[in-house]
């Protein structure tokens, strides 16, 4: 017994040294925690590894499988063992097993071993649960009994009451509907996500989402009760004034599985069986226009009883085959705003400032008469004489109506959303004070993931505007704007702004899902459609720039994430989009169709002087053939495809020849004489080694012309400053990111911003107002700066795909004296942070396990580099790569560092 106890005591012992040495952390299965309701893993299984020691990198892993948690940890009746596998790999390990069982809890953990010689224990146990393949969907579509053909009617409502016999084990709730669904059970939200099913294309693709509701239900007697509102499905869509865009009828379709103690089950489904009723204390519903909501006739209703006067539905046989598992993340709530001011306008309104643009909507606590009338209105800012503007809504109308009932109520709206900062109350809610109003910022769950601070408050500013434009915007699919009548996944803008938002946060399952409705929607000729999920057909469906979105986004997801299996699930698309540029294309010259250009660059009113930035719309499409056939071939190159590179590689140098002839002079001029012309131009290696130089001078001559502003648009933006750098011109970027005055970044900061604006003047210097027919104050294209920030100020970039190779080489400038970023990768925390003390230069970096990174020190470091004190030379496991003209560069393994050097000049 004594033995035993000693040997217990050490092994414990022994275990606790192993596991702190050495620990796996944060099991993800395709990007999530503990998912149910996968459809295929396609990503795989990541983990990160955490250790105290330096340069630590996996050595071998062994990950195992099993359907029931004991057997798991007892290593017994295992659906996969992957045994030890020697390798470095911690992301991406695909699942070999293709079972197709419907709602089946897969339990897993994993261990490693590094490159010390430490294994570490047997890891936390994580799951995933699969959703329910199609066979075993035995729910029916319902829908009202009284056919809306379309029209604006109160929400419809399904009931259905059922006992449970026996206990019940687990319960799951299969759920998805025509239009937007809020789901009860026994009188109780079935869950917190907003905005369900999503908005996707419907037509090949509708989402359905599984709860776990084993606790919502008891045995005896259960009801159930979902509302279905307009949404995106059947409400108002882009600014046509027309509705039902993906159908007339709002439906359900609802299979709730019960498995009781005894292993039987028994399963509920949307069938004849059920009643509905338009007698909704939702009026109307739009996702543009706000909801109505009368809180007299909002009655809980659990049984048959409450539901005399209701119809029956009418069962409607759709095809299934557009079934799918959720992929992308909920939309859920998030920050809560207080008001910060309460005005009376010069036009006598009643407005509150909430002090954040942001999107959502504002949640009231009231207590009223019965029957009477709160309206709340929505703005993103007041016009210069300081009263409520909503002329940029265009015919938005962002309006939530409230009938109260004489309690005391909380009251907020279910299936829309407003683009605000400031509202306008109207009726009893005038009267009312701080307590009564929260605003809620509502978008799609992403973990955040980076950050950017340095010494100057402007600067922070636009980073924080940059990321409340990222939130505001991310609500289920990446939209142009969140607040006029429009709304919608417009393809470039998501492009432009992808790898910002991929530091922001963590975007591979939002994305992941948008791709596939880019894939679903893309025409049959190859053409991508200019908004995805595609409302209607538009002559600019092709447009480059926005079409280029099929390349862009799966190429730099790649980079930002190495998920190889997204790669491969977009190839066919990518390869389709540059195959059908070609079939239009003469002489490998892309001069046809239409296209929106370098959309809202900068022109003046008066310009006779010809100061208009304007690009060929032709020389811009040439560029993107060559982007996107260069995504093509990087893309080929991972995957294997050998005779897709040589056949893609020669095509793009026939693009770049092509684009040489017609747009450069034989003196290396551009036909367009604009930022975004040389940007292009030299962001996708168009011109020829010897000129590239030459054309790098003429970029900052022209921006010297313009006094250091900006002038690009939509699609120069993102590439300018990394243009700049790459040529050795980041002064100039930082004169730009630091000018304060029209067009520029911080412009729209000094004026008042906290999001990013649609156009570089929003608000003209003169304080009135750009057009209002395009004005949007929540637009984050031009956020795309975050990019350079994150990767040339605080110095942190992957350079190998999802940051298993990084590049820390942070470029000083613009007088800041510090700036720091940090991200969480897949393999944990990266970050460098800097100060400046006159010369004196101290860098802190972090480089995370199972990674290597290159710290590059500027040339002008004295030799006099110390890591934490130590001189280089004697700190074992730094590499040091230096010569007389080269950059100081550094490899080292996973850790923290501090550097400290003199720099002789900036
Ligand atoms: C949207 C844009 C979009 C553009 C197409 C606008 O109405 O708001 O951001 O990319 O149309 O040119």
């Amino acid at each position: 017994m004594k033995q035993l106890l000693v040997l217990l005591i050490f092994s414990t012992h022994s275990f606790l040294a192993l596991s702190q040495k050495l620990t796996v952390t944060d099991l993800t299965c395709d990007y999530k925690i503990n998912p149910i309701g996968i459809g295929t893993l396609n990503s795989g299984f990541s983990w990160k590894i955490a250790s105290k020691e330096r340069n630590v990198i996996q050595k071998a892993y062994q990950l195992r499988v099993a359907t029931d948690q004991a057997d798991l940890k007892r290593g017994k009746n295992l659906i996969w063992d992957s045994g030890k596998v020697n390798t470095d790999q911690s992301t991406h390990i695909s699942f070999p097993v293709s079972d197709t069982k419907s709602g089946q809890r897969y339990f897993w953990q994993v261990k490693v071993w590094d490159n010390k010689g430490n294994a570490s224990a047997w890891s936390k146990v994580n799951f995933w649960e699969t959703g329910l393949n199609k066979s075993d969907w035995s729910a029916k579509w319902i829908e009202a009994n009284q056919v809306t053909d379309g029209k604006v009617v109160p929400v419809p409502m399904f009931f259905k009451a059922f006992k449970i016999s026996s206990p019940i084990k687990s319960a799951r709730l299969y759920i998805t509907a025509h239009g937007l669904y809020e789901a009860k059970l026994n009188g109780a939200k079935v869950s917190n996500h907003l905005l369900t099913p999503g908005w996707t294309s419907y037509e090949n693709r509708l989402q359905y989402q599984v709860y776990d509701v084993t606790e919502m239900l008891k045995q005896g007697s259960n009801s159930t009760v979902v509302s279905v509102g307009d949404g995106w499905y059947r409400g108002n869509l882009q600014w046509t004034n027309k509705r039902n865009f993906f159908g007339k009828e709002p439906g359900l379709l609802y299979q709730l599985e019960i498995t009781h103690n005894d292993g039987t089950k028994q399963v509920i489904v949307s069938d004849n069986s059920w009643r509905s009723s338009f007698d909704s204390p939702i009026r109307s519903s739009d996702i543009y226009n706000g909801e109505t909501f009368d809180s007299r006739l909002d009655k809980t209703i659990l049984s048959d009883e409450s539901i005399k006067n209701w119809q029956p539905v009418r069962v409607v046989n759709y095809s299934m085959d557009n079934i799918v598992a959720q992929e992308g993340p909920p939309v859920i709530k998030h920050e809560e705003f207080k008001p910060v001011k309460f005005i009376t306008t010069p036009k006598g309104e009643k407005v509150i400032d909430f002090g954040q643009n942001l999107v959502g909507w504002v949640q009231l606590k009231v207590k009223g008469k019965s029957g009477d009338t709160i309206k709340i209105y929505h703005a993103e800012v007041l016009d210069s004489s300081g009263n409520f503007y909503t002329e940029n809504l265009r015919s938005a109308k962002q309006e939530n109506i409230y009938v109260l009932n004489g309690m005391s109520q909380v009251l907020e709206p279910h299936f829309t959303f407003q683009g605000f900062r400031f509202i306008k109350i109207v009726g009893q809610a005038e009267k009312m004070d701080t307590e009564n109003f929260t605003a809620v910022a509502i978008y799609s769950d992403m973990q955040p993931t980076g950050d950017f601070t340095s010494s100057h408050s402007l600067l922070n500013q636009l980073q924080h505007n940059i990321q409340w434009g990222q939130k505001g915007n991310f609500v289920d699919i990446p939209t142009d704007c969140p607040q006029r009548d429009e709304r919608l996944g417009w393809t470039g803008d998501a492009q432009v702004f992808f790898n910002t938002a991929a530091y922001n946060m963590n975007v591979a399952s939002f994305f992941t899902k948008w791709l596939q409705d880019v894939k679903a929607d893309q025409y049959a000729d190859g053409r991508i459609p200019a908004v995805i999920p595609v409302t209607q057909k538009r002559a600019n469906d092709g447009s480059a720039g926005w079409a280029d979105v099929g390349t862009i986004i799966p190429w730099n997801f790649y980079e930002a994430y190495g998920d190889k299996s997204l790669l491969s699930r977009q190839y066919e698309s990518m390869k389709k989009w540059v195959d059908y540029i070609s079939s239009v294309s003469k002489n490998n010259l892309w001069n046809n169709g239409s296209h929106y250009g370098d959309w809202l660059f900068y022109t003046m009113a008066d310009d006779r002087d010809g100061k208009a930035a304007l690009t060929d719309k032709h020389l811009i499409a040439q560029a993107f053939y060559a982007a996107s056939t260069q995504n093509v071939i990087n893309a080929a190159n991972i995957l294997g495809r050998t005779e897709d590179v040589s056949k893609y590689t020669a095509l793009l140098s026939d693009v770049k020849d092509a684009f040489n002839k017609e747009y450069v002079t034989p003196s290396g001029r551009l036909v367009s004489s604009s930022q975004t012309a040389y940007v292009l131009a030299l962001y996708f290696d168009l011109l020829p080694e010897s000129s590239r130089k030459q054309a790098a001078v003429r970029l900052v001559e022209n921006i010297k012309s313009y006094k250091d502003h900006i002038t690009t648009g939509f699609l120069g933006t993102p590439y300018i400053c990394h243009v700049l750098t790459r040529y050795g011109y980041t002064d100039v970027a930082y004169k730009l990111l630091m000018q304060e005055t029209y067009p520029s970044w911080l412009y729209p900061v000094k004026k008042g911003a906290t999001t990013i604006w649609e156009r570089w003047d929003g608000i003209k210097p003169d304080g009135s107002f750009q057009a209002t027919s395009m004005n949007s104050f929540n637009h984050y294209a031009y956020g795309a700066i975050g990019d350079w920030m994150y990767r040339t100020i605080g110095g942190i970039a992957q350079s190998k795909p999802g940051y298993k190779q990084i590049s820390i080489a942070p470029q000083p400038g613009g007088g800041l004296t510090s700036a720091a970023a940090d991200l969480e990768t897949l393999y944990g925390k990266l970050s460098s942070s800097w100060k400046l003390d006159g010369n004196r230069m101290s860098l802190e970096v972090e480089v995370p396990p199972n990674t290597t990174a290159k710290v590059v020190l500027p040339k002008s470091a004295s030799a006099e580099v110390t890591e934490s004190g130590t001189t280089l030379s004697k700190v074992k496991d730094i590499t040091v790569n230096s010569g007389p003209d080269k950059d100081i560069e550094l490899t080292l393994g996973s850790g923290t560092y501090e550097f400290e050097y003199t720099i002789s000049s900036r």
